[in-house]
């Protein structure tokens, strides 16, 4: 038997290593436990709810107007005598936050091996998305057992000198998550109030869209609103208050622009099939709307989702007005061109990625033991 300990703390880590950790629990040769760092509050709650997780450990560090540094260093005081009291065979982090970044230096100052869920991700400009680049960079270099969701992303690990034994193509346990939340017949309050209407699910929260870029976005999108009277807007807002408080300011006066609280993991899945175009900075729907067919304009600079761009689904627009406006336009009008955005290509695996970390978990500790 060995012991797994799954550490997150906001809602996308929550939702990729959900299935995971459904898959790890009916393993009998895992004991699998979960710490969650409660980085986020609500919005991961909504998340263990959804997949009727219980953590065994919560840190519950969330503070409004926390930073980088706060998370880090609480993180790191917090989690050690979790750590030591467990003594996880292998610990399991997600992606490139702050809560995955301190998580596995915690790990590795105990001596505890790291396995990285979604490695590999690169856009190699450090400050763009920041932190999350060299977080997840610095993991990287952290970690053991490598599971990049990508060929493309396995080989940036290879070009960094990581051994090839060590790094495993698995897909993204997004599309694992995905699979649990599809409902045909899905009705919601907000799609009643769009009424039939074309709708824009828009979502923003990047750090480095919170220094002028969140204002030219909500813009480009008053004047869309303007210029289509037949569209609607539903803008699920992040809970950071400095989002909230910008949106409904410059939002609020226009009726075709619904902000809404943060969705439930089904409720968003479940949206973003009856929308007609997404625009976003978000990473993680990156990976969701090409397998659902739906055409994502990425709301920055870089992406280190590229099989998305290449499978047609996205488009990096980043922040300036114009540029959103036109590319918007273009597939508000063109149905060809909306047509070509729209089909459902699927470069992030077939949902059964938490099997094949599974499986790379038990050969490492076999080899091991
Ligand atoms: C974090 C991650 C980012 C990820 C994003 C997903 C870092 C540095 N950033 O950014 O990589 O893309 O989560 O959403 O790790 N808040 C609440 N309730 C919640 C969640 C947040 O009130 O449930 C508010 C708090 O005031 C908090 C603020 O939002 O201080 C910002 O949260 P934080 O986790 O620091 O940054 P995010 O922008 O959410
Ligand atoms: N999501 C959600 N409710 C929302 C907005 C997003 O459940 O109101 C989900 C979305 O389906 C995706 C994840 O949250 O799985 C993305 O999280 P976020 O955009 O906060 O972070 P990122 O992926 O950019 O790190």
């Amino acid at each position: 038997m060995y012991k797994i300990m799954s550490i997150f703390g906001t809602r996308p880590e929550a939702i990729k290593m959900a299935p995971i950790i459904h898959a790890a629990a009916k393993d009998p040769q895992l004991e699998s436990i979960v710490t969650v760092s409660a980085q986020h509050r609500e919005m991961l709650d909504g998340v263990l709810h959804a997949f009727s997780i219980t953590p065994d450990h919560d840190l519950n560090i969330m503070r409004h107007g926390q930073t980088l540094q706060s998370i880090t260093s609480v993180i790191l005081e917090q989690l050690t005598p979790v750590l030591e009291q467990e003594r996880p065979d292998m610990v399991l982090v997600h992606g490139d936050t702050t809560t995955t970044f301190a998580s596995a230096l915690c790990a590795f100052y105990l001596q505890i091996p790291i396995a990285h869920v979604e490695a590999g991700l690169r856009t190699y400009h450090r400050y763009s998305p920041f932190p999350e680049e060299i977080n997840r960079q610095l993991v990287s270099r952290l970690s053991t057992l490598h599971f990049a969701p990508t060929q493309t992303s396995a080989q940036n690990l290879l070009n960094e000198g990581i051994c090839e034994k060590d790094i495993f193509v698995t897909g993204n346990t997004a599309i694992d998550a995905l699979r649990l939340t599809e409902n045909g017949q899905y009705h919601h309050e907000a799609l009643d109030w769009a009424g039939g209407h074309r709708i824009l699910l828009l979502t923003a929260h990047r750090r480095e869209n919170q220094n002028g870029g969140l204002e030219h976005i909500f813009h480009a999108v008053l004047t869309l609103c303007e210029r289509h009277p037949d569209i609607r807007v539903i803008f699920p807002c992040h809970r950071n208050p400095m989002i909230r408080s910008l949106a409904h300011e410059m939002l609020d006066g226009c009726n075709q622009i619904r902000i809404i609280e943060p969705l439930e993991v089904y409720d968003f899945h479940n949206i973003i099939r009856h929308s007609y175009l997404i625009l976003t900075d978000s990473g993680g729907i990156q990976e969701e709307a090409p397998s659902l067919g739906k055409p994502v304009l990425v709301l920055r600079d870089t992406t280190e989702r590229p099989e998305g761009v290449k499978a047609g689904t996205l488009k990096l627009v980043g922040t300036q007005e114009e540029r959103i406006l036109e590319e918007s336009e273009r597939l508000l009008n063109d149905a060809a061109a909306y047509a070509a955005m729209s089909n459902a290509a699927n470069p992030y695996g077939d949902g059964r990625a938490s099997e094949r970390i599974l499986a790379a978990l038990h050969a490492y500790f076999e080899k091991n033991a």
